[in-house]
């Protein structure tokens, strides 16, 4: 029986791949037959994922554990990626972390570490594995923002902010690179069921009340997204739909919206 279209020479690196929309991702791109790098702190999960990725597709997959919100964590990523030789063909900024609260009760320490993981991070390995993408004429990134990226939340002021700037910067450096031979994809999720939902206090808001999306369906749209060189994946029809909302309303109804998601559950945005 013949093999598989082969892209076995093409290695991916997914951050936050130990759970959730990394972990679909990953799932998702192996079954194209890209070899792996998966990155995230939890090496058990991510041993789990390389092995089962390895047995169901026939791939490689290596396990690299870094905590992005560590001085320097983009530096020692990259270094340890180039040391087990691997040449990265497609980035998968996917890592990223919430916070829910009043910004005049959270805590500093908090919020620069979501700063670090969703954007210096993300900024940092973008940095070092485009230069060599561009020199070949080939490469592919592919961010994860959100729909908050579009509407301001209050009470997750900064992560909003956070995804704000990937989705700014995501289309910027797409529009840079036209003609390299790399595209730059940002994927806008609405909520989705995933461990997002415990971390950074996001249980205390009413974030999950609505809609929700599963990480399997998300991925899928993204990755397809990113083969076909899209600047930006809505992965599903409510974030179509808010997305288009989002050009026709006044900006302060728009926060409203943004504040809705949290307070009621309008996670149809
Ligand atoms: N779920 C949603 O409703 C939703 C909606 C829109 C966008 N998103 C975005 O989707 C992305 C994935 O989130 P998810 O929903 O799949 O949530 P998740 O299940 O909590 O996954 C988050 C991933 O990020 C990793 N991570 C967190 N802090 C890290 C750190 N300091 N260093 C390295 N890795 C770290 C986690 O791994 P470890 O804990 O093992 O390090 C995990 O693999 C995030 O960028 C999130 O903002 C989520």
């Amino acid at each position: 029986m013949s093999s598989p279209a082969t892209t076995a020479d093409r290695t991916a690196l997914v951050t936050g791949a130990s759970s959730g929309i990394g972990a679909a991702l990953a799932r998702e791109i192996a079954m194209d037959q890209y070899d792996l790098v998966l990155t995230a702190r939890r090496e058990e999960r991510l041993q789990n994922l390389a092995e089962e990725l390895e047995a169901t597709h026939g791939v490689t997959a290596t396990v690299i554990t870094q905590d992005l919100a560590a001085e320097k964590a983009g530096e020692e990523l990259f270094e340890a990626v180039t040391n087990e030789g691997i040449e990265i063909h497609t980035l998968v900024n996917n890592a990223g972390v919430p916070l829910y609260g009043r910004f005049d009760e959270t805590e500093l320490e908090d919020e620069r570490d979501i700063m670090e993981v969703n954007m210096v991070a993300l900024t940092s390995l973008t940095k070092r594995f485009l230069r060599p993408m561009v020199k070949r004429g080939e490469g592919r990134i592919l961010n994860t923002a959100s729909m908050a990226a579009l509407y301001p939340i209050p009470k997750k002021a900064v992560y909003s902010g956070t995804k704000s700037y990937v989705l700014s910067f995501s289309r910027a450096l797409g529009h840079e690179l036209d003609g390299s031979g790399v595209t730059v994809t940002a994927v806008c999720p609405g909520v989705v069921e995933t461990e997002y939902a415990n971390r950074g206090n996001v249980e205390k808001s009413n974030t999950l009340a609505g809609v929700t999306n599963d990480p399997r369906s998300v991925a899928q749209a993204a990755w397809e997204g990113a083969k076909d060189g899209e600047r930006i994946v809505f992965p599903s029809l409510h974030s179509k739909y808010g997305s288009q909302l989002v050009r026709l309303l006044p900006r302060s109804k728009v926060t409203e919206l943004g504040e809705s998601t949290v307070e009621d559950g309008a996670s149809w945005i």
